[in-house]
């Protein structure tokens, strides 16, 4: 099992970064939120018990998870080969594609990628949405490296949208959706990327990824993640 726990060999440690609702955010001083329930949840099923939640910035979770500081990683990180090389996934439990956001009055309203050029974009830190402007836009040199702002998460990329500061923001779908219902931005279109989020854990806890698999499928075939899905997406 987990070694970042303490004494106890059954108690892990999970981490995630808030500020990426509804997966995960601060509410009222708490962290709550649809990754958070269903990690509990999941563990519920398990011998194991989580003693805390700790947090981080998203590009902090892999090295927190390798330097056994955090037993396990839930924070809508998708599953890729990059990430694979240094820890591995449990099944996956949502999937996803990016969002381009756009302040929704505003005379801004591209269509497609290349409709981004020469326009500040922000996307958090370490993230597939910052990979899509990495990979699409500046490798390609359609965006010069100038133009794109990097942030520590993701309401402060989209708080600069709002003030301004830049002109679109690349997100995760849901989480688009999310910001969209709440603030006065709008997803102008989709970029299909074919995302699955998984649980996030270190190689050699074969076990406890085990454990976490069978938690996920009992989750999933019971009533659980339906309610958890209806109460944070709102289905
Ligand atoms: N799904 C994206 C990724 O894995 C973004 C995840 C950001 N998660 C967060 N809790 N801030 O790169």
């Amino acid at each position: 099992g987990g070694g970042g726990g303490g004494s106890d060999e059954n108690e892990v440690v999970a981490g995630t970064a808030p500020g990426f609702p509804p997966f995960e955010m601060k509410q009222d001083g708490e962290l709550v939120g649809f990754d958070i329930d269903l990690l509990e949840a999941v563990i519920d099923e398990t011998e194991y018990t989580l003693a805390s939640w700790k947090e981080f910035e998203f590009k902090s979770l892999i090295p927190a998870l390798t330097n056994d500081n955090i037993d396990v990683v839930a924070a809508g990180m998708t599953i890729n080969d990059e990430r694979d090389q240094t820890i591995d996934f449990t099944d996956p439990y949502y999937s996803s594609n990016q969002a381009i956001v756009v302040r929704a009055e505003g005379d801004f309203s591209p269509g497609s990628l290349s409709d981004l050029s020469g326009h500040a974009i922000g996307a958090q830190k370490g993230t597939t949405g910052e990979s899509v402007v990495q990979e699409q836009l500046i490798d390609g040199g359609s965006l010069d490296e100038s133009n794109y702002n990097s942030y520590g998460n993701y309401v402060l990329a989209v708080e600069d949208l709002q003030n301004g500061n830049i002109d679109a923001v690349v997100i995760d779908q849901p989480v688009a959706e999310t910001f969209a219902a709440q603030r006065p931005v709008t997803i102008a279109f989709t970029y299909e990327t074919g995302e699955n989020f998984g649980f996030g854990v270190r190689e050699e806890d074969d076990e406890f990824t085990q454990a976490l698999n069978s938690g996920l499928a009992a989750v999933q075939d019971g009533s659980t993640y339906q309610d958890l899905t209806n109460k944070w997406f709102g289905q």
